[in-house]
């Protein structure tokens, strides 16, 4: 079946919802999401949205906290970019209605900042500790009001379509009808987020299989830094706690690191202690656990008075109270857990790649602001302000029903409906384990060798069964997850030094 569009968005999260609510309303938009609408890292995002808000700090400080986390390898002018753009956009989103916290002290701004990990200033605006649900929750009210935007759940992109090499419009798989569609556009974006599930253990939710970063990559993309995956220091350690994650906002209010016997850790490991940037925090944790045989490590923000947690934390307190952990008395058993894809497509600063006609924004591009390691809270900031420019490029660019080249239909003629669905996920356990294993927070020659000669057979077996099957959403996923851990590992063979989130025991640190 053929669609066609001014502008086709993939992705429903903070970045795709926001160019679809910044383009000119004359367009004609399809929002293709790959579940539920709401079902992404967007809406589960607890601490919030760092930028420049009071009076007392300035963008100096915020450009350089991003750089220091990035450990010299973000882009000048990408961070400024981003951090002078972020007020215009939390005030945008406050217009919208988004729920964020109100300041109790109102001295001078209305809402709350808190603090996080490697902020030199209280400047992270949030909704209690479940930001990304006000703000995905407000901006699927929008969209839906929207007469210019139609929106597609359970529709999975398989890949892009190209012509005389502008990129077309994309083949998506509508799960419900099981057959794929094509959709032409004058205007495609990748707003697929990042690629945390090519680890076996993640914060994020199973959308977050990488597809974009791989269909952009086989449509000739700029593919970078995919070896800086972020692992957040502090996930729920719970049999059934699945990958609910431990906002460092708490950190940022008092709580602290600590060993099963109530020693704290952190000040041993770097004079800022629990607010260090990410990639310390999380290696410090790593190594204090394999030191120990520890399973977790615990934090403890019981010292604070029980309101106050109550009403900063209340996702966090009653999720661990479901697991019988009352967070006002006893401290929360924690591991940390891959959670955000610094690298990815690259674009420049209206989120245009290297292939006409395409866009990438959010957590599947990479704008260099987050170099080797992504300062807390600069994420969804990032969707906000590329989102923006991305739409303020497209809408002068791409005019309303303007002709564009139409995608062909899809031919699935000669494959046939797999027989051994169970061999697909056997695929996906062994990707995700060998990235665990070997292509983890610390690395070292031996291990990224095992894990190219593992991911190099996988490789060969998924391409050769993707050419007699018929796609499904498993497959699709594995046919993109296995394309995302190449690059990762590509990546991290290729560089020679320990970097931020890079950290390989036979490599010598950057200096
Ligand atoms: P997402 O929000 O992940 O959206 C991706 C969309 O793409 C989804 O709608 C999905 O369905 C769709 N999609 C993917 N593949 C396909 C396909 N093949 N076909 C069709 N659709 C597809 N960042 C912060 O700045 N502050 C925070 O407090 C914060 N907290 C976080 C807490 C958690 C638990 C997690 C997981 C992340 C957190 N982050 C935070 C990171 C931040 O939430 C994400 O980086 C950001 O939301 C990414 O937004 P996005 O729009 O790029 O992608
Ligand atoms: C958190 O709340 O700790 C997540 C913040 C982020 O990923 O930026």
């Amino acid at each position: 079946m053929q669609h066609s569009y001014d502008v086709l968005i993939i992705g429903s999260g903070a970045a795709g919802l926001t160019l679809a609510l910044r383009l000119n309303p004359a367009l004609a938009i399809a929002v293709i999401s790959k579940d539920e609408l709401k079902e992404n890292s967007t809406n589960y995002a607890q601490g919030g949205i760092a930028a420049v808000l009071e009076s007392d700090d300035n963008y100096a400080s915020h450009i350089n906290d991003t750089m220091i986390a990035g450990a010299g390898v973000c882009d000048l002018n990408a961070v400024k970019f981003t951090v002078e753009n972020a007020p215009e956009c939390i005030h945008w989103l406050i217009d919208l209605g988004v729920n964020f916290t109100r300041n109790p002290a109102d001295n001078g701004f209305k809402y709350h900042l808190t603090r996080e990990g490697g902020h030199a200033h209280r400047r992270i605006i949030h909704s209690a500790d479940s930001t990304g649900k006000d703000l995905e929750e407000t901006l699927i009210k929008t969209a839906k009001s929207r007469a210019n935007i139609k929106i597609f759940e359970h529709h999975i992109a398989v890949d892009l379509f190209k012509s005389d090499g502008r990129c077309c419009g994309a083949y998506i798989y509508n799960t419900a009808a099981d057959r794929v569609d094509a959709f032409s556009a004058a205007a495609t974006v990748i707003a697929t987020g990042g690629a945390s599930k090519v680890y076996l253990y993640s914060s994020n939710p199973s959308v977050s299989s990488g597809d974009g970063i791989a269909m952009g990559y086989r449509a000739g993309c700029i593919v970078e830094n995919m070896e800086f995956n972020q692992f957040h220091p502090t996930c729920l350690y719970h049999p059934q706690a699945g990958s609910f994650l431990i906002s460092e906002a708490m950190r940022g209010e008092g709580a602290r690191l600590l060993l099963p016997d109530g020693t704290r850790f952190m000040p041993g490991f770097d004079e800022r202690a629990e607010l260090a940037p990410r990639d310390i925090v999380a290696r410090a944790i790593d190594y204090e656990m394999k030191k120990l045989g520890i399973r977790n490590v615990l934090l403890d923000i019981s010292h604070k008075p029980a309101d106050f947690i109550r009403s900063h934390f209340p996702g966090i307190h009653q999720k661990c109270l479901d697991f019988g952990i009352d967070i006002t008395r006893e401290p929360i058993p924690v591991v940390p857990a891959a959670h955000y894809t610094c690298g990815g497509l690259k674009v420049d600063l209206n989120g245009c790649t290297n292939v006409a006609g395409l866009y990438a924004i959010g957590e599947a591009s990479c704008t260099g602001l987050h170099g080797a390691n992504r300062l807390a809270s600069n994420s969804l900031l990032e969707c906000l302000v590329f989102g923006t420019s991305a739409a303020r490029h497209i809408s002068s660019s791409v005019k309303s029903s303007q002709r564009h080249e139409i995608v062909p239909e899809w031919d699935d003629s000669r494959v046939e409906k797999a027989r051994e669905e169970v061999l697909l996920l056997h695929n996906w356990d062994e990707i995700r384990r060998v990235m665990w294993n070997y292509v983890g927070i610390v690395r070292s020659n031996e291990r990224l060798k095992r894990a190219k000669a593992r991911i190099d057979m996988l490789k060969t077996e998924i391409k050769e069964y993707y050419s007699r099957h018929r796609v499904n959403r498993d497959f699709i996923e594995l046919r993109h997850l296995i394309v995302v851990a190449e690059l990762i590992v590509d990546g991290a063979m290729r560089r020679k030094q320990s970097v931020g989130l890079h950290y390989n025991i036979d490599c010598p640190a950057a200096a």
